[in-house]
C-alpha cells in the first residue's frame, strides 16, 4: 500500500479504532495455550477493545495465527491485519546459545546468522515482530537477565545489537522469512541497584550516555523498527513515563522514528512506582512520554479516547502514533499478505532444518570458554573417565526464554556419547545428584520445576557417584545452575552452583583429584572453590539445541574452544558490580608493587576478577610481540596504526582474538583504565606468525567531554594490544 493510501485509511478510522491499534493483548484472550511472560492483572479490556486490538503477543504456531488473523480481519471495520509479536531471543525451534554466550564468541556476524535463522523459523509460525535484541549493558551477575545481553562492554554490545537487528530484519522486513526487531529495554534496565530485577537504576547522565546508550543506538541506526521502554526508573522517573528519555533522547537525539512499545503491564506499573495517581493519569503520562503501544495493561483501551475527548490529549498526536503502527504493518507487507510467511508447510521445512542445526553447533562451539586447563582437555582416548553430574543426563540445555525450543529434539551428553565410539567404552556416566535441592521450586514461563527426589535418594546418588569416581582415572563433572535460575525475575544473591551439586563436587574431589568441570550457567558464577580444585574448566553456558555435541566435540578435540568472556567472572559476590572498563580512582592499587595501606582495594580479596573480560584459553598457545606504532604523534583527522606480531607457539592450529584497548591518560572527565575499541579473530597454524594491525583515529579516542559534547581531546593515549583485558602490553602516542 502506498503512503497516501495509508494516510487515507488513517483518516477514515474512528478514534476508538485508532486507539485499538495502540493496544496489545495476549493470545490468551483469543486462544488458550499462549505463553504468558508477565503477571496477568485485572484488565480493563471490553469485548470491543479485544476486537480492535492492533497486536497480539504470545501466539506461537502458524495454524493458530492464521485462524486468529482471519477472524480478526473479518470483524475489523477496515480489515486491518493484526501484528503478531513474541520474544524470539536466541532461536525459535532451533535454539542457539544464550546471548551472553554468543557475546563470548566475539563474532557478531555469527549472531547475525543465528538471528536470521531464528527469524526464518518464527516467521513460519506467523510472528511479525520479535522483542529482541536486548541491548542492555550488564555489570551485575546477580541480575538474572544478564543471560540475555551480549555482556559488559559498550563496543561489543553495539556490534552485537546491530548484527542481531540485521539478522532479524534483513534488507527489507517485507521479504520472506524476515521479522521486525525491537531493541530493548530503553534505557539501562541492565543496571538495577543490587542486581534485583525491576529495581531502581541510578546512573549519572555521563555514564548512561557513554556506556548504556551506544548499543541501543547502534540497533536503531541499523534500522530497528521498534524500541521497548524499560520497567525501571532513570533519574527517578520510570522510563515508561519519562519524556526526557523517550522524546528528547530517543526520538530527537537518536533519531528513532519507529514504534515505541511499553514493556508488559509497565503503564499500569507507573501507579506502583508512585508516579501516577490511578490508571487515567498513567495513560496520560505514558502517552505524553511517547509510548505508542500499551502491552497488556489495558489502560490505553480504557482511557485514551476519553483523554482525547476531554482535550487532555490532542488527536493529532494519537494519529502520529497510529500512523507509525500502520506503517510498520505496511512495511511488513501485511495489507497485501496478512499471513505473511505463516504456514504449516513452512514450519516443517524450516524448524530444526540441517542448516539451522549446523549453525547452532557452530555457535555453541564458538561460545564455550575454556577458563582453565592443566592438560586435562582434550580428553585422552583409553583413559578410564567418569562423567558425573546432573548435566550429564539432561536435555535442558537452553535458557529460560527458549520456551518455543523443543527439548525433545535436544540430546543429553550421555545420549550423544555413542557418536564418539573411541571414547565410549572408557566413559561411565552418572548423574550424581539432582539439579537443585529437593525442596526448591522454580517457575518458568510455561513450566514449573520441582525435582521429586527425596533426601535419602540424594544420599544414595552421592554415594554411587563417589564409588564411580574412586574407580576412574579422571573425572569430568557436568555442573551448573538450573536453567530457570537465570532469566527474568531470577536475581540471585548467592551466585554459586546449587548446594546439592557443591556437595557432589566435594564428595568426588575427596576421592579423586583428577577432576575437571564443564560448567553450565546463565550468568557468571562465583566458582572460586571449583577453580582452585579443578584441573580444567570449560564454560558451556546454556548452549542450546546442539549443546551436547558441541561440548563433546571440544572435549574430544574435534573442535577447539575459542570463546572469550564477554562478562567478568567475579572473585566473589563482594566485588559485584565488577567490569574491566572502570574509572581510575585517586588511589589506584597495584598488587605488583608494595604500596601504603590507604589505597582503593579490599583487605580480603584482590581487586581483579577471577576471570576477566576478554579472557579465554584454547588448545594451543600464542606469543604476542610488543606493540609497534607507525608514528607517535597524530593530528586530528589522521590515523595511527598499532600492530603486533602474533605467533602460534603450540602444536595445533589455533584461533585467537586479538583485542585493542585505549586509555586516555588525561582528560576533562576521568576516563576508564581501558576501553575495548577493536578486535580481530585470527587463525594461525603451528609455528606461524601473523601481523595484526589496528587503525586508531578520532572515533576510537572520543567520549562525552565535560561540556557534554562527544569528541576527543588532545593529549597522551595508551594503546594496549593483547589477548584479554588484563594485558599490560602497551605503547603511548600523542594527539596534537
Ligand atoms: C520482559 C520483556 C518481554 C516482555 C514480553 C517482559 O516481562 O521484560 O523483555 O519482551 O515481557 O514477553
Amino acid at each position: 500500500m502506498n503512503d497516501d493510501r495509508l494516510r487515507d485509511l488513517l483518516e477514515k478510522m474512528t478514534l476508538e479504532e485508532k486507539v485499538g491499534q495502540m493496544v496489545q493483548i495476549s493470545g490468551e484472550f483469543l486462544e488458550k495455550g499462549s505463553v504468558l511472560t508477565g503477571p496477568m492483572l485485572e484488565k480493563g479490556f471490553t469485548n470491543e477493545a479485544i476486537c480492535l486490538a492492533g497486536s497480539v503477543i504470545g501466539i506461537q504456531n502458524a495454524a493458530t495465527m492464521r485462524r486468529i488473523q482471519k477472524n480478526y480481519m473479518e470483524r475489523h471495520p477496515h480489515e486491518i491485519p493484526a501484528l503478531f509479536m513474541m520474544d524470539v531471543i536466541n532461536g525459535y525451534r532451533t535454539v542457539f546459545p544464550i546471548p551472553l554466550a554468543q557475546g563470548c564468541a566475539f563474532e557478531p556476524d555469527l549472531s547475525e546468522k543465528c538471528s536470521s535463522a531464528a527469524a526464518r523459523e518464527a516467521a513460519s509460525s506467523g510472528i511479525h515482530v520479535t522483542f529482541a535484541p536486548m541491548a542492555d549493558l550488564v555489570r551485575d551477575a546477580r541480575w538474572g537477565r544478564v543471560m540475555e545481553s551480549p555482556g559488559e562492554d559498550p563496543y561489543l554490545n553495539s556490534l552485537y545489537c546491530r548484527a542481531m537487528v540485521r539478522g532479524f530484519q534483513g534488507e527489507d522486513i517485507k521479504y520472506s522469512g524476515k521479522i521486525a526487531a525491537c531493541v530493548k529495554h530503553f534505557a539501562a534496565y541492565g543496571a538495577p541497584v543490587a542486581g534485583r530485577d525491576y529495581n531502581t537504576v541510578e546512573l549519572s547522565e555521563n555514564t548512561l550516555r557513554e556506556f548504556y546508550i551506544p548499543a541501543y543506538d547502534s540497533g536503531i541506526k541499523a534500522g530497528a523498527e521498534m524500541v521497548m521502554a524499560a520497567f525501571n526508573t532513570v533519574n527517578r522517573i520510570p522510563s515508561t513515563g519519562n519524556k526526557w528519555l523517550l522524546k528528547d533522547l530517543l526520538r530527537k537525539e537518536l533519531g528513532f522514528d519507529g514504534v515505541l512499545i511499553s514493556d508488559w503491564a509497565a503503564i499500569e506499573e507507573l501507579i506502583a512506582h508512585g508516579y501516577c495517581n490511578g490508571r487515567k493519569e498513567a495513560a496520560e503520562k505514558a502517552f505524553g512520554a511517547g509510548i505508542d503501544i500499551d502491552m497488556m495493561s489495558g489502560i490505553y483501551s480504557e482511557h485514551l479516547s476519553d483523554l482525547v475527548r476531554s482535550e487532555t490529549i490532542n488527536e493529532k498526536e494519537i494519529d502520529k502514533a497510529v500512523y507509525r503502527i500502520l506503517r510498520l504493518k505496511n512495511r511488513l507487507g501485511l495489507f497485501e499478505h496478512p499471513y505473511k510467511d505463516a504456514g504449516e508447510e513452512e514450519e516443517k521445512k524450516y524448524f530444526l532444518c540441517q542448516k539451522h542445526r549446523k549453525l547452532a553447533l557452530e555457535a555453541a562451539e564458538k561460545s564455550c570458554v575454556l577458563l582453565k586447563n592443566e592438560g586435562e582437555f582434550p580428553l585422552k582416548i583409553g583413559r578410564k573417565t567418569a562423567f558425573i553430574g546432573p548435566y550429564v543426563n539432561t536435555n535442558k540445555l537452553t535458557g529460560s526464554w527458549s520456551f518455543t525450543g523443543d527439548k525433545k529434539e535436544i540430546v543429553s551428553i550421555k545420549e550423544i556419547l555413542s557418536e564418539y565410539p573411541e571414547y565410549t567404552e572408557n566413559i561411565t556416566c552418572m548423574q550424581g545428584s539432582p539439579m537443585i535441592e529437593f525442596d526448591m521450586e522454580l517457575k518458568g514461563f510455561d513450566e514449573e520445576e520441582k525435582e521429586k527426589i527425596s533426601g535419602d535418594e540424594i544420599e544414595k546418588m552421592l554415594d554411587d557417584a563417589e564409588e564411580v569416581a574412586k574407580e576412574a582415572q579422571s573425572v569430568v563433572m557436568f555442573l551448573g545452575e538450573h536453567f530457570l535460575q537465570s532469566g527474568e525475575a531470577a536475581s540471585r544473591a548467592y551466585i554459586t552452583i546449587p548446594s546439592v551439586q557443591k556437595r557432589l563436587f566435594d564428595r568426588v574431589y575427596n576421592v579423586n583429584k583428577n577432576i575437571s568441570v564443564v560448567l553450565f550457567s546463565g550468568r557468571p558464577l562465583d566458582i572460586m572453590d571449583i577453580s582452585r580444585k579443578a584441573n580444567a574448566i570449560l564454560l558451556a553456558w546454556l548452549p542450546g539445541t546442539e549443546g551436547a555435541r558441541a561440548i563433546m566435540n571440544i572435549l574430544t578435540g574435534t573442535a577447539a574452544p575459542e570463546g572469550k568472556l564477554s562478562m567478568s567472572f567475579p572473585w566473589s559476590v563482594g566485588q559485584i558490580p565488577i567490569f574491566y572498563n572502570s574509572d581510575s580512582t585517586g588511589r589506584p592499587y597495584d598488587n605488583h608493587i608494595q604500596q601504603d595501606r590507604f589505597r582503593s582495594r579490599y583487605l580480603d580479596i584482590p581487586n581483579e576478577p577471577l576471570y576477566p573480560f576478554g579472557y579465554g584459553l584454547t588448545y594451543t598457545s600464542f606469543s604476542i610481540s610488543e606493540v609497534v606504532l607507525d608514528r607517535t604523534r597524530i593530528s586530528r583527522g589522521e590515523k595511527i596504526c598499532a600492530s603486533v606480531l602474533v605467533k602460534n607457539t603450540g602444536r595445533r592450529t589455533g584461533i585467537e582474538t586479538i583485542q585493542m584497548y585505549i586509555r586516555d591518560l588525561v582528560a576533562s572527565v576521568v576516563r576508564p583504565v581501558k576501553e575495548l575499541k577493536a578486535f580481530k579473530k585470527i587463525t594461525i597454524l603451528p609455528g606461524e606468525e601473523k601481523t595484526v594491525c589496528f587503525d586508531i583515529g578520532e572515533q576510537e579516542l572520543s567520549f562525552y567531554k565535560s561540556d557534554g559534547r562527544y569528541g576527543c581531546e588532545e593529549g597522551k593515549f595508551r594503546v594496549y594490544i593483547g589477548t584479554d583485558s588484563r594485558t599490560d602490553n602497551f605503547k603511548e602516542f600523542i594527539l596534537e
